[in-house]
């Protein structure tokens, strides 16, 4: 059975395969209308969510399958104590497959253990979140006209930013990517991240506090939300929250052609201003989502027998 709990999960090439097949479904809706007809994906959100949640949803429904699910662990049998292996077992008795999001870091490989049908990790605490690393790289992929070959500014918590651990995991296999990694002390990437990964890779990368002084030489700026719901102490969070607030102002040095993106929600890192600036591509990088969430489905139900 193939899971998808990390994005080295699938290799590089499967990724760019995915990112084919997202790319022919965004341009051929009608053709996939029926793909899935009959099937059925469970959406279990033991976290909160707007974006990966509905995105897989609608993702389903476009291809004319079914979804079923809940939206906070208040309202399923997690509250009475009930195992994620349980949970799974069961849910594998009415789905074809699951895409669960989960405060603990691990919870759905744990899951993934145990079930009878495909689990997709829709983000598990600090750790990952492979399916938000997809739609990056289709964003990107679509921004620049390639995967190779630019410098990426990283900014923000990168310490509990699960969005950019996984994508660093992905880029790190792409050729020519260097990596700016823009945090306060204290929300620097973890060890397993930067050894580990960036290291292991041979990857350039350089770790600075300023984001203006880096700024010129970006081609992509990741920018992401100071993750309070991780933090042991709300005084901490409100020292840290607004590190980094991206101006108009603050893109006088940035290069014509950069792009923005962040995976969403934002609090206030970026200013609204920022939106009509055609450099911003985050609200087409949540479209991103959809399409990346409808090729994995189908591909992981396929490689299912389903
Ligand atoms: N990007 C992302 O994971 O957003 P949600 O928390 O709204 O799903």
């Amino acid at each position: 059975m193939r899971h998808l709990i990390d994005i080295r999960d699938l290799t590089h090439a499967e990724i760019l395969s995915l990112l084919d097949l997202a790319d022919d479904i965004a341009a051929r809706r009608e053709d996939y209308r029926e793909a899935c007809r009959y099937k059925k994906l469970a959406t279990l959100f033991f976290e909160p969510s707007t974006r990966t949640r509905l995105s897989f949803e609608a993702a389903m429904m476009e291809l004319g399958g079914n979804v079923l699910g809940f939206s906070e662990a208040a309202s399923s049998s997690a509250s009475k104590g009930e195992s994620v292996a349980d949970t799974v077992r069961v849910v594998g008795c009415y789905a074809d497959i699951i895409a669960m999001r989960h405060p603990k870091e691990g919870a759905p490989l744990a899951a993934s253990l145990h079930s009878t049908v495909p689990i997709i990790n829709a983000g598990d605490g600090g750790h990952n979140h492979p399916t938000q690393t997809l739609t990056d790289l289709m964003t990107i992929r679509r921004e620049k006209g390639s995967l190779n070959n630019f410098t990426i500014g990283l900014c923000g918590d990168l310490k509990f930013g699960r969005t950019v651990h996984s994508l660093i995991a992905a880029l790190t296999r792409c050729e020519g990517v260097r990596f700016v990694c823009i945090s306060p002390e204290e929300l620097r990437l973890p060890g397993y991240v930067r050894q580990d990964v960036l290291e292991k890779a041979g990857a350039e990368y350089a770790e600075v506090r300023g984001l203006a002084e880096v700024m010129p030489e970006l081609d992509v700026l990741y920018m992401t939300r100071v993750q309070r719901e991780r933090f042991f102490n709300e005084e901490d969070y409100l020292r840290l929250k607004d590190s980094y607030i991206l101006t108009p102002a603050k893109l006088a040095g940035a290069k014509a052609e950069l792009s923005i993106l962040h995976p969403l929600p934002r609090v206030n890192e970026i200013d609204t201003a920022i939106d009509a600036d055609p450099r911003a591509c985050y609200f087409r990088q949540t479209l991103c989502g959809k399409f990346v969430r409808m090729a994995l489905i189908l591909t992981l139900l396929k490689e299912a027998g389903k």
